[in-house]
């Protein structure tokens, strides 16, 4: 249960809660000094009702799924399906049928360049993307658009960080197949308008892939609302384990799509002439799937969905807004990306000339663990003319003592750096 209150120091707190009191591995130190994790953006920690539901179905349930007649492999079936069940009522999906576990929000993205761009890119269509996507939403593209003959194209971003729409309007054409783009980018922070983007994309005949492996933790998802075609996103940057993805897709094309996989799971039936595939959801899900980890996921959407995406998300605004205020204070410090009011709770930025694995390393001696360097982003530094970034990412059990140590441990790397 999530009860009693934080223990340490908040701006403000909608709820009450003591969610610190269920991530063990948050209370150790680190070189001397109290663990201050700031690299959810890279990937949360997970509570202890996530690790309990995984150890409990190990102990208890496992056997495969999908397959036997016995009593444990029809509870470990049950146990799988309910999960995704869950995940399904979380992002408001219209059926488990459009719910496909993958490994990740990179193999949810693969998925769909690779099975739908197959079946329906030819020279002359185009690719639309963001210079603010992830590598994971830019390689598949470029190697379905070799692939296939269909021209990559990328919508530019400001220099705020936030996506060209002049731009936007003038590369979306009836020759565009395809817009993918990410709902809150990992380095600028900034949270795009996922609905009325899909509605563009869908005002020219492309389909809308949505990146949400960066929003769907944080944000409240209605895939519905927003229409998307596609959904990716990972469970292990939302208190989940590793190993486990979404695709979320629409009915009918996912039903149009070929496979991506073939083996065990996905077929209906193999002859030596050829194979029928099975139905949705399993088409997409080839060989025995990661069991633990998807009934770890549905644990993990219990915890979130107990807070509420809603506090979720007031939460973190608080605690970025006031780190954007205190790390604003830092001379020579430049953040990257929107102010607060159209950013996720992350900050990418640059201290001086000093370089990003060097600030980094200087906050790992304070107990202080954030991500440094192009976080899998290399256009938009390059956009900037910087080969990196050191970045703070805040999720749920972070508070504004994190970020006051924070400022402190980047005044020393200051002073160590003589800068
Ligand atoms: N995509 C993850 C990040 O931004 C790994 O750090």
């Amino acid at each position: 249960m999530i009860s009693a209150t934080l223990n340490r120091k908040v701006t403000s707190m909608p709820t009450v809660t003591n969610i610190l009191d269920d991530f063990p591995i948050l209370h150790q130190e680190v070189h001397g000094h109290p663990l201050v994790y700031l690299d959810s953006t890279a990937s949360s920690q997970k509570p202890v009702q996530v690790l309990e539901a995984m150890d409990h179905y190990y102990r208890t349930t496992h056997a495969n799924v999908h397959r036997g007649i016995h009593t444990l492999s029809e509870a470990a079936t049950t146990a799988y399906e309910d999960a995704r069940r869950r995940v399904a009522r979380f992002i408001n999906a219209p059926s488990t049928k459009q719910v496909i576990f993958t490994r990740n929000t990179t193999e949810s993205l693969n998925l769909v360049a690779y099975s739908w761009g197959r079946a329906n890119l030819a020279p002359g269509d185009e690719v639309l993307i963001t210079e603010m996507e992830h590598h994971s939403n830019i390689v598949p593209w470029q190697l379905i658009c070799e692939i296939t003959g269909a021209t990559l194209r990328y919508v530019p971003i400001t220099p705020q960080g936030e996506l060209d729409y002049d731009a936007l309007g003038q590369l979306l054409n009836e020759r565009t197949k395809v817009f993918a783009f990410t709902a809150m980018s990992n380095v600028l922070g900034t949270i795009n308008p996922v609905a009325e983007l899909v509605a563009q994309a869908h005002a020219v005949g492309a389909i809308a892939v949505v990146d949400g492996a960066q929003s769907v933790p944080h944000l409240s998802t209605d895939v519905q609302a927003l229409d998307a075609d596609f959904l990716a996103f990972s469970s292990h940057k939302m208190l989940g384990p590793t190993g486990i993805g979404v695709l979320y897709g629409k009915k009918e094309i996912l039903q149009a799509m070929p496979p991506f996989l073939g083996g065990g799971d996905m077929i209906r039936e193999v002859k030596m002439s050829g194979s029928r595939w099975n139905d949705l959801p399993y088409k997409f899900e080839a060989g025995t799937p990661a069991i633990a980890d998807a009934i770890g996921l549905g644990a993990a959407v219990d915890y979130l969905t107990q807070l509420g995406l809603d506090w979720i998300s007031e939460y973190e605004h608080q605690i970025m807004t006031y780190a954007w205020e205190q790390l604003q204070q830092i001379e020579g410090l430049r953040i990257l990306g929107p102010g607060p009011e159209r950013r996720g709770g992350l900050l990418s930025f640059v201290l001086g000339d000093i370089h990003p694995h060097d600030v980094a390393a200087v906050l790992d001696m304070q107990g202080i663990a954030v991500r440094a360097g192009h976080h899998c982003a290399q256009p938009i530094h390059d956009h900037y003319h910087i080969s990196a970034t050191t970045r703070a990412s805040f999720y749920i059990y972070n508070t504004t003592d994190e970020v006051d140590l924070l400022v402190t441990a980047l005044n020393k790397a200051k002073s160590i750096f003589s800068f």
